[in-house]
């Protein structure tokens, strides 16, 4: 693998020498972008000893302890109420995982399909009805766990041979209504989420185009929500249910963790479940405002890694078959920053995250039967790509909202509804011109 730097200038100097000599040069040459650093000053080179838990360089000094104080909040252990650590109780009664990193684990993806049939801590489960009603008695997302007690149920999986895996309830603590299923969220990697969280709305709205009004068959729309009082657009998850990274952190410690905060003061009890009034709390909320902010000064500046490139033609090719086969048409390859952003590095860069942050109906094969606010069930945010080469090697990473592909190609063959014909022309390239695409994905 080449380094970085010397890449990068590398393929400057190319680039210029392209300029220089444009009279004689072929229509690629023409062609060939400028590459700027994939995610502005928050890149990092990639070290596989570090894994997906690097900082974006040159932080000021106040700044790195409420981002070390938030990776202590991200990778602790809570505990049920009353803790020895008062700062750390009150987990559940009901949840998920105890801990950010379960889920997360060092900011890249969990195990989730387990070969045995069970279920790794890399998955969780929503339930609702087509229409995004979550179950009456059990809520809008299984906890398989209790403090006290035993959780609300427990899945496994099966392959049914198509290659889309079935997930089972088993001893649930009541059954699941009529016409509400089991939604399967996988753990995304957090790359980058900080520069992700900056993106202007405006931006994400630029690229709708809801009726299709220039008949490319992609007619990508903007989740709109609201979220503390106020009207935004959903960027995180992958139905985009969440607006910002404080959003997302707070439905995380509420949802996944069983942990109230300022935005979410209630434990995920519904009606009909009263563990969560028989238990002690762990504060009001467990997780004070001054918590929730050092988890989100923590996942903002998670850095996002350099290009991993090691044959620069095959790169030009392969970029140029992603654009042409119409991957582009969702997964559009840069956003820019807003430029009031606190920190000096996330402040206006030109990013590479490949996404348009939008929903899209991706056909009835990834359909799992479960609305989430007004996203339908077919309908899934373009997932950015940057840095998902680096999982595919992992042995543990699976891709999709599932996880039923274990390579990026698989991922790419279940594309279906809008993204059908990007994936019929991804089927008709040229052997070797898949193999460019691959490449290109792999070093992004
Ligand atoms: C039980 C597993 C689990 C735990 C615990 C968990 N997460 Fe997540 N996280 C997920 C899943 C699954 C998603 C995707 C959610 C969706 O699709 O709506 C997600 C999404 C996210 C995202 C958005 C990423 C993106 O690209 O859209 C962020 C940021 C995040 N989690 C941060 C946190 C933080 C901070 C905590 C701890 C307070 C946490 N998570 C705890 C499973 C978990
Ligand atoms: C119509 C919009 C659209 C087009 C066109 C499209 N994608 Fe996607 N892509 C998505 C969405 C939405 C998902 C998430 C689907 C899911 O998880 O169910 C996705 C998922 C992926 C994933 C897996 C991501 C992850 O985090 O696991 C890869 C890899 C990918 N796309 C690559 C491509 C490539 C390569 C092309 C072109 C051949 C392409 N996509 C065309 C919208 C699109």
């Amino acid at each position: 693998m080449i380094r970085t730097g010397y890449l990068l200038l590398t393929t400057l100097l190319l680039l210029a020498g392209c300029g220089a000599s444009d009279n004689s040069g072929s229509d690629a040459d023409k062609q060939a972008q400028v590459w700027l650093p994939v995610g502005g000053a928050a890149t990092v080179e990639w070290q596989a000893s570090l894994g997906f838990l690097q900082f974006i360089p040159g932080l000021p000094l106040e700044e790195l302890a409420q981002v070390s104080r938030g990776r202590e909040l991200f990778v602790a252990d809570w505990e049920m109420a009353p803790g020895a650590r008062p700062q750390l109780d009150g987990l559940g009664p009901l949840f998920v995982a105890g801990a950010c990193d379960l889920c997360h684990t060092a900011n890249g993806r969990a195990a989730s399909l387990l070969a045995d049939g069970q279920i790794g801590s890399g998955l969780l489960f929503r339930l609702g009805d087509a229409s995004g009603q979550p179950d009456p008695h059990l809520g809008g997302q299984l906890q398989p766990f209790a403090t006290v007690g035993r959780g609300e149920g427990d899945v496994s999986w099966q392959d049914d041979g198509s290659g889309k895996p079935q997930f089972v309830l088993s001893n649930p603590t009541h059954a699941l209504a009529a016409g509400v299923h089991l939604g399967p969220r996988l753990s995304p990697q957090l790359t980058g989420v900080g520069l992700l969280n900056l993106v202007p709305e405006e931006q994400i709205l630029a690229y709708e185009d809801e009726s299709d009004s220039n008949a490319d068959g992609i007619s990508g729309r903007a989740h709109r929500l609201q979220r503390e009082g106020q009207d935004c657009i959903g960027r995180f998850g992958w139905k985009a249910m969440q607006c910002s990274l404080r959003g997302q952190s707070a439905g995380a410690l509420q949802q996944d963790m069983g942990l109230t905060s300022v935005v979410n003061p209630q434990e995920p009890c519904t009606e009909h479940q009263d563990i969560c009034a028989s238990q002690p709390s762990g504060g009001n909320p467990e997780v004070s405002a001054e918590a929730l902010g050092q988890i989100n000064e923590f996942l903002s500046v998670l850095a996002v890694y350099e290009r991993r490139v090691s044959d620069n033609a095959a790169f030009e090719r392969g970029a140029q078959l992603f654009a042409q086969t119409g991957c582009e048409a969702c997964h559009r390859p840069t956003l820019t920053t807003r430029t009031d952003a606190a920190l000096a590095p996330l402040r206006g860069q030109t990013i590479y995250a490949y996404t348009d942050l939008l929903l899209h109906d991706m056909g009835a094969d990834l359909s799992d039967g479960v609305g989430e606010g007004n996203a339908q069930p077919q309908e899934w945010r373009t997932p950015p790509l940057w840095g998902l080469g680096l999982l595919e090697n992992d042995g543990v990473s699976r891709f999709l909202h599932d996880g039923r592909a274990q390579t990026l190609p698989q991922a790419i063959l279940w594309h279906g509804g809008e993204g059908l014909a990007a994936k019929q022309a991804f089927e008709q390239l040229e052997q070797s011109q898949r193999a460019d695409l691959l490449s290109f994905l792999r070093a992004i």
